[in-house]
């Protein structure tokens, strides 16, 4: 791990093959990509990095933004002296990848949208947010973490990957209040970016969970079709976390699609 502007950084693999930056999902941590770096960093250089305010990286004032985090992913690019990578986010990552996408084009030679989609919050969604702030408040993040983060997953996910999902939720229960209020915020104030979609050029790879509720299969596809050049995979037996929940068909996916970004 290297600290890079106070995030935490994991790089993995030989610096001289092309990059990955994988960008994780909420509440989650870099961790979530262990068995996509296990299997790619034979032939790619394979960033992680904790998002700002979640595991190792520095949480300060909780005051975040998707712009900024568009910064980090960039800043992350700079120091590591990259010009163009592919990107991968879930999730919220996925949120990042998108504006990342939609602002920076020319940093980018592929990107990998795992269970995310490019609507920006409903009123809905936005209630729903605070009602998760007043929850880390009332109740605190430990409570909050423990029931949200079953909801991301396919249930029979829980059983079926045992000690795999309890070190995943142990992870997620180190983030704190302010942490989890500020991406929860970030998320909430970002922007559309559906207009943008059109306009990537580059190869984009979606990857759905069959179960997932928060992006469902039918929203990635709808996406997908707008997408230039697009290849869309649902993961069966998956909910929101499918290269968590099932790496090795999200793994098969990604390395088929990895040689068409140039
Ligand atoms: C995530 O998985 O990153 C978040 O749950 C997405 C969201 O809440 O919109």
């Amino acid at each position: 791990m290297k600290l890079i502007n106070n995030l935490a950084v994991y790089c993995h693999g030989k610096s001289s093959h092309p990059a990955i930056l994988f960008v994780h999902g909420f509440p989650l941590t870099a961790a979530m990509w262990s068995e996509q770096i296990a299997a790619l960093q034979d032939k790619y250089y394979c960033i992680t990095y904790d998002l700002r305010g979640l595991g190792e990286s520095t949480v300060g004032d909780g005051q975040y933004t998707v712009e900024q985090m568009v910064d980090d992913a960039l800043m992350i690019l700079d120091a590591e002296g990259i010009e163009k990578a592919v990107i991968c986010g879930l999730s919220m990552g996925g949120y990042i990848t998108l504006r990342a996408l939609e602002r920076n084009p020319e940093r980018f030679s592929g990107a990998i949208l795992c269970d995310t989609k490019a609507e920006a919050d409903t009123n809905a969604g936005k209630i729903n947010r605070a009602a998760g702030i007043k929850k880390v408040n009332s109740s605190g993040p430990e409570h909050y973490v423990r029931d949200f983060l079953p909801t991301t997953v396919y249930q029979p996910s829980i059983e079926r990957l045992g000690g795999k999902y309890t070190t995943l939720l142990n992870d997620c229960l180190k983030n704190g209040a302010i942490g989890i209020k500020g991406c929860l915020l970030a998320m909430a104030a970002r922007t559309d970016t559906t207009r943008a979609l059109p306009h990537i050029q580059v190869p984009v790879l979606l990857v759905c969970g069959e179960h997932d509720s928060f992006s469902s299969p039918a929203i990635m596809q709808e996406m997908a079709g707008l997408l230039p050049q697009s290849t869309c995979i649902i993961i069966p037996e998956a909910g929101h976390l499918a290269p968590f929940e099932q790496p090795e068909l999200a793994n098969s996916a990604i390395r088929d699609f990895l040689p068409l970004c140039k």
